[in-house]
């Protein structure tokens, strides 16, 4: 895979950030956006999608996810992912979200997020190592 530009990982977190504007959470308060990359530049993006039942709450990336799959067909060609939110908060994509990532991203897929200390970026494989990879026998 070649080496995303650093101009397009900033337009791809500028896009996660506005997507932070259309989150529906207002249980939590915790506005988050994520923005997908795919190798042919385009982009797709999500938000969270928070519930009264508080447990069927859909995270930002879960949603871009989903959204692409259902609108692009299930082999996504995902370069790079962004995560934001609208606090400015430290904020990895949480568990759930990396396993279903691992479901649709390659180990080079580039993540991007607000770290600590700014912002952070590494290779899906980095933040999710040792994927479960169930695979079914044949016969
Ligand atoms: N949330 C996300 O959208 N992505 C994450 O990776 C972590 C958490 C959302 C879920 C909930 O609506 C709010 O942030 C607070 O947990």
């Amino acid at each position: 895979m070649s080496a995303i530009h650093p101009d397009e990982l900033e337009q791809l977190r500028r896009a996660a950030q506005e997507a932070t504007a259309r989150a529906y959470a207002p249980y939590s308060r915790f506005h988050v956006g994520a923005a997908l990359l795919f190798d042919d530049g385009s982009v797709v993006t999500g938000c969270n999608v928070e519930n009264i039942s508080y447990g069927l709450t859909s995270c930002a990336e879960r949603n871009a996810l989903f959204r692409s799959v259902s609108e692009r067909g299930p082999r996504p060609k995902i370069v790079a992912i962004a995560v934001t939110n609208a606090a400015g908060a430290a904020c990895p994509p949480c568990g759930a979200c990396r396993q279903v990532m691992s479901e649709f991203v390659t180990e080079d897929a580039v993540v991007t997020f607000p770290g600590e200390g700014g912002w952070e970026t590494m290779p899906f494989a980095q933040i999710f190592p040792r994927t479960f990879r169930f695979v079914p026998e044949t016969r």
